[in-house]
């Protein structure tokens, strides 16, 4: 039986506010939670039980789950304090069935997406009797990434985890935050203390001359874990550029049937409308994502945004890289700039907030 653990105890903070209430994996993306999304392909690859590894918010990934009732079979293992990435492989590992201590199992990081042939890598590991094999991309600016030099054969030469410096910069191959593990590397992991997987364990593995592999690919690959990521995989996956078991034919937008959108309306560049959602007349919504309740007024111009649930956009705003917290509200004629995070339930009243233009006439009495 092919077994998986998914990593999914982060906080995503990076990711807030949208991470306040709900895990980084719950969040929607193309339509459903990113962790179905990651099942999906699990499933397809002949993964037949999943551990999810879990601690921030961790109730809300059983009750996500509660119904579900496919051909894999999904256990969870709760850290009561985070354990760390390594920590907490180790510590989902006490739920895996089989016994066999070279089983080959498979972890994943609970925020990529990424075309990358899961049996491949598999293979990968099987053909060159690994103790670990990493599925590694090329980016080009490494430093937010683990970098993973290797050799000719595709061994692994070191593992660095964000280099700070351009000196340690040497390669621009990265940990793609996928693995599989000979089951008895994974249980040498100490159990009782917090361990990062990427800082100790890794390097620890090559400096010790174990049997450590690179799967270099191609594959579409992108970390989810910033907004700008964020909207860009979902809009992938939308558009087709990414693929997901879960997402339809390629598309220019995904809009929920209980969604209202004006004939004048332009939805595009993968963008999802979510349910219940009430697009106004010639709003623009390109390659961003509008949460469920969400109104949008007249003229405004989404790009390449988040808008949380239950939220409103007044008439004529402009926002660009920004991501809105539930329940807030930007009234008319606002101009948020690039970056911007919104607390949940913040109101901006109109004209609150400009960045070009004529600034406009003081609404105050002096
Ligand atoms: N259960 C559990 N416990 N999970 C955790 C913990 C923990 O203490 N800490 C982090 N995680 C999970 C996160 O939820 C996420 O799915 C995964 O581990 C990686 O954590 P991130 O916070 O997203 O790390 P990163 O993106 O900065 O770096 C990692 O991913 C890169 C690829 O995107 C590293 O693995 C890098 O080496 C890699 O290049
Ligand atoms: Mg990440």
């Amino acid at each position: 039986m092919q077994e998986a653990i998914i990593l999914v105890g982060g906080k995503g903070t990076r990711l807030r506010p949208l991470t306040n209430h709900t895990p980084k994996p719950l969040l929607n993306v193309a339509g459903s939670s990113f962790i179905r999304h990651q099942i999906a392909k699990l499933t397809d690859a002949g993964v037949e039980h999943v551990v999810f590894a879990t601690s921030y918010l961790a109730d809300l990934f059983e009750e996500e789950f509660k119904d579900f009732s496919q051909d894999l079979e999904i256990s969870y293992a709760v850290e009561e304090i985070p354990l760390g990435t390594g920590g907490a492989i180790r510590n989902a590992a006490r739920l895996l069935r089989g016994t066999s201590a070279d089983a080959p199992v498979l972890i994943l990081n609970g925020d990529i997406l990424s075309g990358v042939d899961l049996r491949a890598v598999l293979r990968h590991h099987q053909a060159r009797v690994a103790d670990v094999t990493l599925h590694l991309t090329r980016v080009p600016d490494p430093r937010a990434f683990g970098l993973v030099p290797t050799d000719e054969a595709g061994r692994v030469l070191s593992f660095l985890e964000k280099p700070k410096t351009p000196e340690e910069c040497v390669t621009d191959q990265i940990n793609a935050g996928c693995y599989v593990f000979r089951r008895s590397v994974l249980d040498a992991i100490p159990a009782d203390r917090e361990v990062s997987v990427e800082q100790e364990t890794f390097p620890q593995l090559v400096a010790g001359g174990g049997r450590v592999f690179g799967h270099v690919t191609d594959d579409y690959w992108r970390d989810l874990g910033t907004p700008l990521a964020f909207v860009h995989g979902s809009a992938d996956l939308v558009t087709g550029r990414a693929t997901s078991p879960l997402v339809g034919p390629p598309a220019v937008a995904l809009i929920h049937p209980t969604a209202t959108v004006d004939a004048t309306a332009r939805v595009t560049g993968g963008s999802t409308i979510g349910p219940h959602a009430v697009i106004g007349p010639r709003v623009v919504v390109d390659r961003s994502i509008v949460g469920a309740n969400v109104t949008v007024a007249e003229a405004a111009q989404i790009h390449e945004s988040v808008v949380d649930h239950d939220s409103s956009i007044g008439s004529e705003s402009f926002l660009r890289e920004v991501v809105v917290g539930c329940h807030s509200h930007v009234g008319a004629q606002n101009e948020l700039p690039a970056q911007l995070r919104l607390a949940c339930g913040i109101r901006i009243p109109s004209l609150g907030v400009r960045m070009s233009g004529t600034a406009t006439a003081c609404l105050t009495a002096h």
